[in-house]
This record gives C-alpha cells, sequence and structure tokens, in this order.
C-alpha cells in the first residue's frame, strides 16, 4: 500500500502540492477555462492540488522550479546580459516557447533600471516609443540579483533599506510567442494603478483579482458576466478605453516605487494575497521599467521623465466647461449658454459633440440644425469664451465628394485588412444618407439599425506620416472654411480605441463584422478582457504602417491607436488655432499625457461614479495624464438634483472641469436647468475654483516641468502615515489644498481625514484643532458646503474670480500664506499670456518664489519673461497660523495701516503691488494684547492717547 502511494506519487508528479496557497500561479488562467487534472500535470507540466476550501487559489498551478536556466550572464556596459534557455523537456500550454531568452539589464540612472527579455535570434515586436536610454548610474539606489546558472529568477533590492521590491522567484515564467508571464512577489499590500478600468479602491484589492488591458469603447461600470467552458457564468472586468501597465507600491517603511512594463499588447495582470502580481501578454517583449522614487510623488517624476512630461494645458481650459451629447439645435445651445450667464455661472467652454455635423461626419456641418454655429462660436470668442469641437477618428467611405474620405484615399492613409486588399472598413457612425433608408425601421434593435443602415467607415492609420500629412490638411482646411467649417480652440478626439459597432472588420456576406481564424484572432490564450480581442473593433490582423516601411498587425498596436492620433491632432490644433490649444482623448497609453487630456468615459449617472471617479483622477495622475476629470453629473442616465448638485461641487476640482450627458437623457444638467437654488451653489463653488486657479495653473507649470501629480493623494504628501495610504474619498490639489467632497445621498456631514499638519479651513480660516491631527473629524455639511482645508507650511495664490478666466486674469491676486508649526511658508506663482505657444520653452513668463515666515513675507521673481495686464496686480495677502499678535506691517518698507489682524489672521488689503516685481512685506509683533483687537487705523491713535494720558 506505501508503495503504490508512492509510486501514485511519482507517476503523477505533481499530486499533493507543498505551494501555500497564496504562493500558487494559476495555471489556468485563461477566461472561463474548467481545470482537468490530467491536462494539468501531463499537457501543462503543472501541479494538480485540490487541497483547499478558497475558491479562488489555482488548483493547477506552475511547479517553483517552472521556467528558464540561466546558461550565461555577462556584465555589459550598464550591467548584464544574462542568457535563458527554456528547461527541457517542459511543457507550454499556449503558444510556443522562444527557446533562447536574452534578457538586458540596464542600470539607466540611479533611480531607473530597465530589464528587458527579447529574442535575440529573432526581431520582435516593440513598442515604436522614445524612452529614454541609459545615462549614468555611478550609486544606483537598487542591486539586481540574478543567479549564475541554474534556474533563472531576477530580483531587484532596495539598497539603503535592503527591502526587496521585485522578486520573480516563484516559478511561471514563460517567453512563449503568444504567451509572455512573469511573476514577482510585492514588498507591501499597497499597490496602485494599472488602467483603464474603474476599480473601488485606489489601493488593489489583492484578492486574486484580474485585470485584463485592451483598449475598447465600453463605459465604466461592475463586471459583465461570460460564460465558461462547462457552462457556468463568471465575471470578466470591464476593459475601459486605455492601457496604463504601471504599478506604484509602497514598501513597509513608506518608500515607494513605480513598474512599467512597456509593452502595447492585449495583457492582463493578477494580484494574489502574498502579495504578489502576475503579468501576462501575447506578443512582443518584457520590457520593465523600474523606478526607485523613493517617495510617491518622486515615483511619478522619474516615470513622466521616461515617458514624457505632461502638456501645459491653456489657462482657459482650466475654467468650467459645458458639453452635450443631443443638443437639437444652435438655439438649444444659445439657450444653454444664455442660462448660465442669466445666473452668471462661470463657464470658459462651450463644446459641440457629433450633432454639429451633418450626419456625423467629421470635417462637415449640420447646414438645417447648426447653420450658424460658426458665427456664434466666433461670437462666444470674441467675448472671451473659447470653444471645443469633437472628431471621431471613422471617416465614412459611402459619400460623394466627400474630400476626407477621398483625400484619405489618394493618401492610402487607412488601416488596410490582412492581405492588404483594401481597408478595414468597420461601422460606427455614420448612417447613410436619409435617400438610401426608405423604410428605416426606428425601433429595430441597435444591431440590426447598425448592419443596415450605417455606412462603412476606414480607420486612418495614426503609425503612418502620411496620415498624420491628411489630418493635419483636414483640420486645418476645416478651421479656415468660411462656409462650412468651425473656429475651434480646442479639439476632443473621441472614440479612438478604435470604436467600431460591428465585431471586426466588415464581411459583406453578413453586413456584420468578422475575422479570419488565425492566431491573431483567436489566440492560444486571450486576456481577461471583454468578449473576443476584436469585438468592438477591427479584427487584431489588420495591417498598419509606420515609418520606413516598418509595418505591424494591429494585434500590437491596437493599444496605440489613440496614443498615436493624439500628438499630431495636438499640433494640428496648434496650427490651425495659431494658440497653444488642447486635445482631450478618450483612449490612451503611457506618454499621452505629453499632448492630450482625458475624461473617465462614459460614466452613470449614479451615486457610487462621484467616489469612482475620484480613484480614476488618482490614477490618471499616477499615468502622468494629469487633465483629467469625469463626466459631471454623470453621461447615462436621468441625473437626481441631489446628486448633480454633489457632483458639480465635487467636479469643481477635477482639473478638466466638464459637465455632459447623452443623447437619450431628456432632463438638461447643465448647473443653470435646475433653477436658482442650484444656480447659486454651482456658481459658489466654480468662483472658489475660479479664485484658485492660478494656484492650479501653477500645479501644471510643475506637472509640465517636473512631472510632479496635480491631483494628489493623501499617500503622496505622508507616505509614512499608512492611514493615508487608503484614503481615496478625499484628494489634494497640489500638496496643499484638501478636497473632501460630500460623496452620498442625504448626507449631512463628511468624515474626513487629517493628516498630520497644521490645517486651516479655506473659508473660514480657522485652524483644526491639533488634537485632530492623524485622525477623522466630522464635518456638518450642508448642500451649499464642499469642505476645503489649505495647509500649513505653504503659499496658496489666488486671483480675484470672475465668469471666465479672461475676465479673471485681469483681477487682483490675493496670496494666502498659510504658516506651519514653525511659522513658515513656501510656494510658486507661475504667470504667462495663458494661451501663447511654448511659454515655458521661449521663456515668455513669470516665475515667482513667494516665502513667508513668523515676520514677513516675500515675492522673489526668479524669471522674468512676462509682464502682466496693469490691473493685474497683487491686491492682498493673508496670513493664517500667526502665533504671537501683529502691530505694524511694512510693505517694502514703508508703514501700511491697510491691514487687519483678528484671531491669528493677518490680511493686509489695498497693496496694488506690480506682479511682475520682487517685494517685501513685514509685520511686527507689538506686546500689548489690548492692541491687535483694534482695527489698524486706529491703532496709531491709541497709542498716541496713552501716550497723552501718560505725559498728563
Ligand atoms: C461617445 C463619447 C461621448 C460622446 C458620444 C457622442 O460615447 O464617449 O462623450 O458624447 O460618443 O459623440
Amino acid at each position: 500500500m506505501i508503495l503504490l502511494t508512492s509510486a501514485l506519487f511519482f507517476v503523477l508528479g505533481h499530486v499533493m502540492s507543498q505551494t501555500p496557497d497564496n504562493d500558487r500561479i494559476n495555471c489556468y488562467p485563461e477566461k472561463g477555462a474548467v481545470p482537468l487534472q490530467t491536462a494539468c500535470v501531463s499537457e501543462r507540466g503543472c501541479t494538480w492540488a485540490n487541497d483547499t476550501d478558497h475558491p479562488k487559489v489555482p488548483i493547477c498551478h506552475y511547479p517553483a522550479d517552472y521556467g528558464y536556466e540561466v546558461t550565461s550572464k555577462t556584465r555589459t556596459v550598464h550591467g548584464y546580459r544574462v542568457q535563458l534557455r527554456w528547461k527541457t523537456g517542459q511543457s507550454c500550454a499556449f503558444s510556443t516557447p522562444v527557446q533562447t531568452v536574452t534578457l538586458d539589464v540596464e542600470h539607466q540612472t540611479n533611480n531607473r533600471l530597465r530589464f528587458k527579455f527579447y529574442d535575440q535570434s529573432s526581431p520582435r515586436y516593440e513598442v515604436p516609443m522614445d524612452m529614454p536610454g541609459p545615462d549614468t548610474a555611478a550609486s544606483p539606489e537598487y542591486e539586481v540579483g540574478i543567479p549564475d546558472s541554474g534556474l533563472f529568477y531576477i530580483n531587484v533590492t532596495r539598497r539603503d533599506t535592503g527591502t526587496v521590491i521585485w522578486d520573480s522567484s516563484f516559478g511561471g515564467f514563460t517567453f512563449a510567442d503568444q504567451f509572455l508571464q512573469i511573476s514577482t512577489k510585492l514588498p507591501s499590500r499597497y499597490v496602485y494603478g494599472f488602467g483603464e478600468h474603474e476599480h473601488a479602491t485606489f489601493h488593489h484589492d489583492l484578492n486574486w483579482r484580474t485585470w485584463g488591458m485592451l483598449t475598447r469603447d465600453e463605459s465604466p461600470g461592475p463586471p459583465v458576466q461570460e460564460t465558461a467552458a462547462d457552462g457556468t457564468m463568471y465575471d470578466v472586468e470591464r476593459n475601459n478605453y486605455g492601457v496604463h501597465p504601471f504599478y506604484m507600491a509602497m514598501e513597509e517603511d513608506g518608500n515607494a516605487h513605480g513598474v512599467l512594463l512597456l509593452n502595447s499588447n492585449p495583457q492582463d495582470v493578477t494580484f494574489q494575497p502574498k502579495p504578489a502580481l502576475t503579468f501576462r501578454t501575447i506578443g512582443g517583449v518584457l520590457d520593465f521599467y523600474m523606478f526607485l522614487g523613493p517617495s510617491p510623488e518622486e515615483v511619478v517624476q522619474q516615470y513622466t521623465q521616461a515617458i514624457g512630461r505632461p502638456f501645459m494645458p491653456p489657462y482657459w481650459s482650466l475654467g468650467f466647461q459645458l458639453c452635450r451629447y443631443g443638443y437639437k439645435n444652435l438655439e438649444h445651445i444659445q439657450n444653454v449658454v444664455d442660462s448660465m450667464r442669466n445666473y452668471n455661472i462661470p463657464q470658459d467652454v462651450q463644446y459641440a459633440d457629433i450633432d454639429y455635423m451633418e450626419r456625423q461626419l467629421d470635417f462637415t456641418l449640420d447646414h438645417t440644425n447648426f447653420h450658424g454655429l460658426p458665427a456664434y462660436f466666433r461670437q462666444l470668442q470674441d467675448e472671451g469664451m473659447k470653444t471645443i469641437i469633437i472628431l471621431d477618428p471613422a471617416i465614412s467611405k459611402n459619400e460623394t465628394n466627400y474630400p476626407a474620405w477621398d483625400r484619405g484615399v489618394q493618401m492610402d492613409v487607412w488601416i488596410k485588412n490582412e492581405d492588404q486588399s483594401g481597408p478595414a472598413y468597420g461601422k460606427v457612425w455614420p448612417e447613410y444618407a436619409d435617400e438610401f433608408l426608405p423604410g428605416k425601421m426606428e425601433n429595430a434593435s441597435w444591431d440590426f439599425q447598425v448592419e443596415n443602415y450605417r455606412s462603412l467607415v476606414g480607420f486612418p492609420d495614426f503609425l503612418k506620416p502620411s496620415t498624420h500629412d491628411w489630418w493635419h490638411e483636414q483640420i486645418v482646411d476645416f478651421y479656415n472654411d468660411p462656409t462650412e467649417g468651425i473656429r475651434f480652440d480646442g479639439i476632443w478626439i473621441d472614440m479612438n480605441e478604435p470604436a467600431n459597432f460591428i465585431p471586426g472588420n466588415y464581411d459583406p456576406t453578413t453586413n456584420s463584422g468578422k475575422c479570419g481564424n488565425n492566431i491573431w484572432n483567436n489566440p492560444d490564450y486571450t486576456p481577461w478582457v471583454m468578449g473576443d480581442l476584436y469585438s468592438k473593433t477591427i479584427c487584431m490582423d489588420a495591417h498598419q504602417e509606420g515609418t520606413d516601411g516598418t509595418t505591424y498587425k494591429h494585434y500590437d498596436v491596437h493599444n496605440l491607436y489613440g496614443w498615436s492620433q493624439t500628438p499630431t491632432t495636438l499640433r494640428s490644433a496648434r496650427v490651425a488655432t495659431g494658440k497653444r490649444s488642447i486635445v482631450v482623448t478618450r483612449s490612451t497609453f503611457p506618454g499621452s499625457g505629453k499632448s492630450g487630456g482625458h475624461w473617465l468615459g462614459d460614466n452613470t449617472s449614479k451615486w457610487d461614479h462621484l467616489h469612482k471617479s475620484i480613484i480614476g483622477m488618482l490614477e490618471f495622475n499616477l499615468f502622468g495624464i494629469p487633465y483629467i476629470g469625469a463626466d459631471i453629473c454623470g453621461f447615462w442616465g436621468e441625473p437626481d438634483r441631489e446628486m448633480c448638485w454633489r457632483w458639480m461641487q465635487l467636479g469643481a476640482f477635477y482639473p478638466y472641469s466638464r459637465n455632459h450627458n447623452q443623447k437619450d437623457v431628456i432632463a438638461e444638467q447643465d448647473p443653470s436647468a435646475w433653477g436658482p437654488e442650484f444656480a447659486e451653489a454651482s456658481r459658489a463653488v466654480l468662483l472658489t475654483r475660479y479664485r484658485l486657479l492660478p494656484y492650479l495653473y501653477t500645479l501644471f507649470y510643475e506637472a509640465h516641468t517636473k512631472g510632479s501629480t496635480v491631483v494628489r493623494p493623501l499617500l503622496h504628501e505622508f507616505r509614512t502615515d499608512r492611514n493615508a495610504w487608503t484614503v481615496d474619498r478625499q484628494f489634494l490639489w497640489g500638496p496643499a489644498l484638501l478636497i473632501s467632497p460630500v460623496l452620498e445621498q442625504g448626507a449631512t456631514s463628511v468624515t474626513a481625514y487629517m493628516p498630520d499638519a497644521r490645517w486651516f479651513d479655506y473659508y473660514t480660516d480657522s485652524e483644526v484643532s491639533s488634537s485632530s491631527r492623524g485622525s477623522n473629524v466630522t464635518i456638518p455639511c450642508d448642500m451649499d458646503c464642499i469642505p476645503l482645508h489649505v495647509r500649513g507650511g505653504y503659499v496658496i495664490p489666488t486671483q480675484e474670480p470672475a465668469t471666465n478666466t479672461k475676465t479673471s486674469r485681469q483681477n487682483k491676486f490675493e496670496i494666502l500664506v498659510v504658516l506651519n508649526d514653525d511659522e513658515s511658508a513656501e510656494g510658486r506663482l507661475f504667470w504667462d499670456d495663458g494661451e501663447s505657444a511654448d511659454t515655458i520653452e521661449s521663456g515668455d513668463y513669470l516665475l515667482l518664489e513667494l516665502r513667508a515666515n513668523a515676520g514677513g513675507f516675500t515675492t522673489i521673481v526668479t524669471h522674468k519673461g512676462y509682464q502682466p495686464d496693469s490691473t493685474t496686480t497683487i491686491g492682498s495677502l493673508k496670513v493664517l497660523g500667526l502665533k504671537s499678535t501683529v502691530g505694524e506691517v511694512k510693505l517694502n518698507g514703508v508703514s501700511t495701516s491697510r491691514y487687519t489682524y483678528r484671531q491669528n489672521v493677518l490680511h493686509i488689503t489695498g497693496m496694488n503691488i506690480d506682479l511682475a516685481a520682487s517685494h517685501e512685506i513685514r509685520w511686527s509683533k507689538t506686546t500689548s494684547a489690548a492692541v491687535h483687537l483694534i482695527p489698524a487705523r486706529w491703532q496709531l491713535l491709541f497709542v498716541f492717547a496713552v501716550l497723552c494720558a501718560l505725559l498728563t
């Protein structure tokens, strides 16, 4: 009997697992798979262990010795080159393993490490992205461990703390043609990033969660259900519009690091509670970049140094923006703008969605309903507003005399089908012209209507230089066309995943989409994305072209569609407008932030999306795309008044603040649509935003020049405070402004976490009790309230607001000094004309250092390349947190009586000093407790009276 058991163990191999539950890497990772013991062991070379009660722990998992062996390891100028060999006789569940894999380890800088696995003998697809090469790394902050022989693993240790931040030593490493997998143990349970998805919390849930990454026209929402091989249902998380294979992880001591897998193939990641993470991708190479921080902010700065720093938005684009899908005609837009004006609600930008086009055809105008739109937009511009129009990438072929299509054919811009016999056609918008739709059935199903009523479209191949020329021509011609054209100020690019309403390329036999059954469209392993790879887009075997004759399979570059469209759109918008301009794009990839902002897509008018939008906003700041916001009040569905009210308050603090909704929504949801009380609340919160815009603009300058985040999670500022690691219902603007919005229906208070710092209520100037530091406080909050706190240690430049930025930019600055425990504070102000292109590069800006201590405040002009209007002076200075009284104030050496000092708040008004000059404002203490209660202008009189009394 004993003999028999051990024989069975021997024959079946890995029957009983010694691997702890949380160390098991799933050897049946495919969607809907039903693991089978024999296949697990004999076909996949894995371990079968049906010995766990936890439903998510993989029964079939990789043995710890699965993978490659090291055959050589040699030093190179910047690190190592390691040769790896697939272990003899080892099975591989998916695709064909590459027998010899090369690993290059590059110590690129002291805080940036690259390690790349590739096939030296046969070039594979690599992301066509300019990443920086190795620089000097004299004393790297990391140490890389790779064995000289035997089973391969790679670990990375932070040198000064000894923390292991990457460790792949637990099996499963595979580099097959269409299945590349590597796992790493994580140094803590606090991991952030990966996208684009709607996550329930900012820090990841590590309880066996898998997230697929493939750009897709998919609204954020709960997981969808798909059917498994055995007929049961399982959940698939929605893969949304962009792809970001980047995470940041905390180490137990408050250090942080970031990791990018530079790979644009369809892929997924699985978290498990070890804590550990598995990357799986189905093409390209495994090209990892690691950023050592050590602070979370430094991680993002180093990451954006590599992928590209965020663009500098024009000032107006920080103003409030209004849009909707389904404006019926020009009058509809005019009524909304008038209504906003009647209530004096700030607005800087008015949009036109695809409604303005003739049948949703790019670069056309609907002359029936929007004939006067170009003139109206020019009028708005004359009045100080700006306009943004939408453009979709798909172009209809079923038109006559349609230059966008005809020129596209001439310039050969379309993505082609696999055999390159013609464009890979899809169906998105538009519908055929009415004359071709006799007997149209308005109530037929969506699919029926798409198949029968929609035009064929081609998808421009934005990897191709001729496509940039064509797109540029279309944009500039449209801008300048005196009858059709619209003088926009910015461009909103949508549907660029690319979205297609039929699954795959158009097939005339079915009138729907179809893709050949091959390894590109139906690979052995389909990552955890919704449906097939080609559902809602074109076939993966479609043909694309890059520069110098490079060709690509859509399979490799699908995730780069929006990424490749954004910079060329921004360039064209700049040329057309002659100004800085802006592009807002739906689909993004690492590096998109260089030329575009993003909104979080077609969300729903439901309360939980308020919270989720904060998480999305924090994530996109990690991804180097700080110009980010969600559709305020929600896209789908009829919004509830209270929800929309609270969302306007939250949205006033999105860097990209836009209220937008869907076509079929009957109610208007702009802030003027709900009556005077609502309008007043929105007006008030937007005026607060506008007051703070100089600070926000300066944060964008910091993002552009240093790669800092704009909206910042609390953990970035309080990285050793573990409580801050999970806060995602509050957020910061930069280091200094804490926003704690109401996110629940019926709430009359907010529970806010106050990290260990000096905090002051923004509205009342009162200091938060020091006993609250590092704890939650309950803040009563009626419908007019969104709690804002300013942090000791910072100077916040603000400006008297107005209902648009053209006016507000001419108002006086109001400097807010918030002293810390040591009674010091510092900050900056970046200021330029707000709309010329490349002012930073050309030096046409003003940069002020703002510093304060217990005795005074100075502004130091550190760069003077711009002179603001004479009205734009510093009007006032408010100092919070002084610990002793103030008896005298001197402005550049001259005593002034225009100040008050009450309850530790010094407020100097009527200053009107030149913004572009350095200034010194000093205040001194008095010993008399009585004096500071008297208004400043009476204080001298008081002293005089006392002296007289003493003399008589
Ligand atoms: C997409 C966009 C949405 C837009 C609509 C019509 O759904 O995400 O914002 O309004 O298309 O263009």
